[in-house]
């Protein structure tokens, strides 16, 4: 712990996050959730609090054994038995952490505790000499820091260093203080316990007024080395301090923060949230910052055509650093003329300055029917307006032989331009079949992205329509409608109706398209 601007993540998803109202978490998933925060490179996994049951203290030992990479971490009240007990669950780690809390506080002294302050210091001291015996690294910390009366606070931590405490941790447990008065405290402590300098000074701030990531943030100001926080910041109760945001404010704000860094790796940010939000069944709020699903998609006109010109004038982070994916412009009722030409040039349409004011105008008048236009009314917007393609490709005949157990074979003939063409084929089921021969038959490479059938009409003769999404060349996009009450026909006049599209719209470009 030499490098003076490094600060250390210590994470609790798996200890105060379960602590999460119906976020409960078995063996098995805190096991991969633990190995995921090795991946993202955190530097302690608080991994359980093992007296709390037999399943915890299996998790912690499980954790233990088989994730390299951080110190791992377990928690216990400053009791002889819970320090047995998680030393015992701790045994396989290669690089072990006892975490031993005990309340300062003078609400908690008084009535929780029933215990004046001497009898606090001795408890203290005497769980961290005992634990001393059998571990080399030693967490303290004194629950409600935050409102404990600073004096008594430097005395507790005097104490338990000389005891043998290595990290010193500064919990604002019930959420209450603020980043003025958090900092302060912080600078107090360096400043009035004299031996201060022997140890780590952690925080452990929770979010009930919304100001855990403030608070923490403002104690690395003033010092302190270890940050501890919790993927997506659940928690008791609001919370803990989100790990992405400390993360991600300090990677962004290295100007006020002195060129502090974390040895996280961002770019499992997304992925680590997702798996915890999967496996606790706490869902991601959509304007969380840095994970949340919004937190990168522009809406306002003025913001898209301002990020298209430089992605900095609305975005301070890039989504693909902490693996998000792309930004997402979405398109609705607030974008402007920028938005829409990009979409479609990314959708592989080239319009003219008329052509684009056309489509525009519709755009605006669906935009205000529908709450987010997608690729797929985009592309419907310009095929019915602009390219409205020639029917080139036309089904003339259709056989389809299916029995079980062999695979299906289908013969077709079509016209493509007046010209007849003719060819059997096989797939793994009728419609793949068909596919695949009108491919062979045009000599074309596409994607199917997207297949939908629905009923138009009712009774035993009823239509059914078809709808695909097919792409080629990358990314050029097509939507084909096919409507029949032979299924599979429906299906071979869907995909020739989107490759008529495509070659359309290719051949207005001058691009070769198959035959
Ligand atoms: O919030 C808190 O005070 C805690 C301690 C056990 C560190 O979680
Ligand atoms: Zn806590």
């Amino acid at each position: 712990m030499d490098d003076k601007n490094r600060v250390y993540i210590f994470d609790t998803t798996l200890r105060d996050g379960e602590q999460s109202p119906g976020a409960s978490l078995d063996e098995k998933s805190k096991l991969e959730i633990a190995r995921q925060l090795a991946e993202l490179r955190v530097d302690v996994i608080e991994a359980g609090f093992p007296v709390t049951s037999p399943g915890d203290a299996a998790a912690v030992k499980k954790i233990a054994r088989d994730v390299k990479g951080p110190v791992i971490c377990a928690l216990a009240r400053a009791v002889q038995k819970d320090i047995d007990i998680a030393l015992d669950s701790l045994k396989p780690a290669r690089h072990p952490r006892l975490h031993i809390f005990i309340a300062t506080s003078e609400i908690h002294r008084r009535y929780k505790l029933n215990k004046a302050k001497d009898e606090i210091v001795r408890l203290a001291v005497g769980a961290v000499k005992y634990a001393r015996r059998h571990i080399g690294e030693i967490e303290f910390s004194p629950e409600d820091a935050s409102r404990t009366e600073p004096p008594f606070l430097y005395e507790v931590l005097k104490n338990v260093i000389d005891a043998g405490a290595t990290v010193l941790n500064i919990p604002d447990t019930v959420g209450y203080t603020t980043p003025f008065e958090f900092g302060s405290l912080i600078k107090g402590i360096f400043e009035n316990v004299p031996n201060i300098q022997k140890a780590i000074v952690s925080v452990h701030c929770h979010n009930d007024l919304g100001l855990a990531v403030a608070n923490s943030l403002a104690a690395v100001k003033f010092g302190a080395r270890q940050v501890e926080c919790t993927v997506n910041g659940i928690g008791e109760r609001a919370g803990n301090a989100a790990m992405e945001e400390i993360v991600m404010a300090l990677d962004t704000r290295k100007d006020i923060f002195q060129n502090k860094y974390t040895n996280v790796r961002r770019d499992q940010i997304c992925k680590t949230s997702r798996l915890v939000s999967s496996l606790t069944g706490m869902i991601v709020q959509a304007n969380k910052a840095v994970v949340g699903r919004n937190a990168f998609t522009h809406e306002s006109g003025i913001h898209q055509d301002g990020l298209l010109k430089l992605r900095k004038t609305y975005e301070i982070m890039r989504p693909e650093d902490v693996g998000f994916g792309e930004t997402r412009l979405v398109l609705g009722k607030h974008s402007g003329r920028h938005a829409l030409e990009n979409r479609l040039q990314k959708l592989g349409y080239k319009l003219s300055a008329k052509e684009l004011e056309q489509v525009f105008e519709n755009f605006k008048t669906l935009a205000d029917r529908k709450k987010e236009v997608f690729d797929e009314d985009v592309v419907a917007l310009v095929d019915k307006e602009i390219v409205s393609a020639p029917k080139s490709l036309e089904l003339v005949y259709l056989s389809v032989l299916a029995e079980t157990g062999k695979p299906p074979r289908v013969s077709l003939k079509i016209k493509h331009k007046s010209k007849p063409l003719a060819a059997e084929g096989t797939g793994n089921g009728p419609v793949h079949a068909a596919y695949q021969t009108i491919d062979k038959l045009l000599g074309v490479k596409t994607k199917l992205l997207d297949y939908q059938i629905r009923s138009v009409t009712v009774g035993e003769d009823a239509q059914g329509e078809v709808t695909v999404k097919v792409s080629a060349h990358g990314n050029e996009m097509a939507i084909g409608q096919g409507l029949s009450t032979d299924v599979i026909e429906a299906s071979v006049k869907a995909y020739l109706d989107a490759l008529n599209k495509l070659e359309h719209r290719m051949a207005r470009r001058g691009t070769a398209y198959g035959v």
